[in-house]
């Protein structure tokens, strides 16, 4: 059964019909990029995807497993192993790093049925977790994301994601606002997750990203439609002809 169905979704905010008929079937294990011109509806696919209040769907279907998400909470899909890095991620002023990850931590494995993790125990496995993905001690003291610079918020987010463990990763223009550096440790902590038991949405406006998570499949989105499905030799043709001559060829 595939991990993530999106079946003929329309979605809208307010009165604006954003997203026409979204269809994509991915299985665990798999990497699908979706790359398309600005405002073509890729942030609005991510944040339909996790449930964001205000994002109406009118038509189609999320399942998950083979199981409808639309009738449930951002809260439940995350429980159940969905994760969403945002293009603009959320400062969250006061809540500590630590108790906020550990939250989200436990209330995963709760789900999963397993122990949650003490505080001590969580200390720990968060700094290792963070060294390996270059992530400084003195960031997780930090209140969520405050005074974050845009490559740190990003780091941040692939921490998270490490913690967590999803089995459906969905990461926004994750290359936006990152240095060469910055990029190479979030890809890496990408394929680090990569795996069977994950499956991951890149959204991405660029190609370079894909130089360093190279994705199975790539699919073009215009008009929030999905244009062209393709491999990664896709995404080359993006960077040499610009969306445009994709999109005139559909
Ligand atoms: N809150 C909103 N209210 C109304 N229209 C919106 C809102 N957010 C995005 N849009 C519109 O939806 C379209 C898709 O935007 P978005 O999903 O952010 O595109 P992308 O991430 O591909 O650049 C754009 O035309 C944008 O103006
Ligand atoms: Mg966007």
């Amino acid at each position: 059964m595939a991990l993530l169905e999106i079946r003929d979704l329309h979605a809208r905010i307010g009165d604006a019909e954003i997203l026409h008929g979204i269809n994509l079937t991915m299985d665990r294990g798999e990497v699908h990029a979706i790359m398309g011109p600005n405002g073509s509806g890729k942030s609005t696919l991510s944040y339909v995807l996790s449930g964001r209040d205000g994002y109406e769907v009118t038509q189609g279907d999320i399942l998950m497993d083979g199981e409808s998400v639309l009738e449930m909470e951002a809260d439940e899909r995350a429980r159940l192993g969905m994760f969403l890095a945002f293009q603009y991620p959320v400062e969250l002023p006061g809540v500590s790093g630590m108790a906020f990850l550990r939250a989200a931590v436990n209330a995963r494995r709760k789900e999963q049925g397993l122990d949650e993790v003490d505080q001590l125990g969580f200390v720990k496995l968060a700094r290792s977790v963070a060294k390996n993905l270059g992530v400084g001690d003195e960031m997780l003291k930090r209140a969520v994301n405050v005074g974050f610079s845009g490559g740190e918020k990003k780091r941040y987010e692939i921490l998270q994601m490490a913690l967590l463990e999803p089995s459906l990763a969905v990461l926004d223009e994750t290359d936006s606002g990152l240095d060469v550096d910055a990029l190479k440790i979030v890809s890496d902590g990408v394929n680090a997750q990569r795996g069977d038991n994950c499956g991951m949405l890149v959204i991405t406006h660029y190609q370079r990203l894909l130089d360093h998570i190279v994705p199975d499949y790539v699919h073009i989105l215009a008009g929030g439609q999905i244009v062209k499905t393709g491999d990664k030799t896709l995404a080359l043709e993006v960077e040499k002809n610009g969306y445009a001559g994709i999109h005139n060829a559909a």
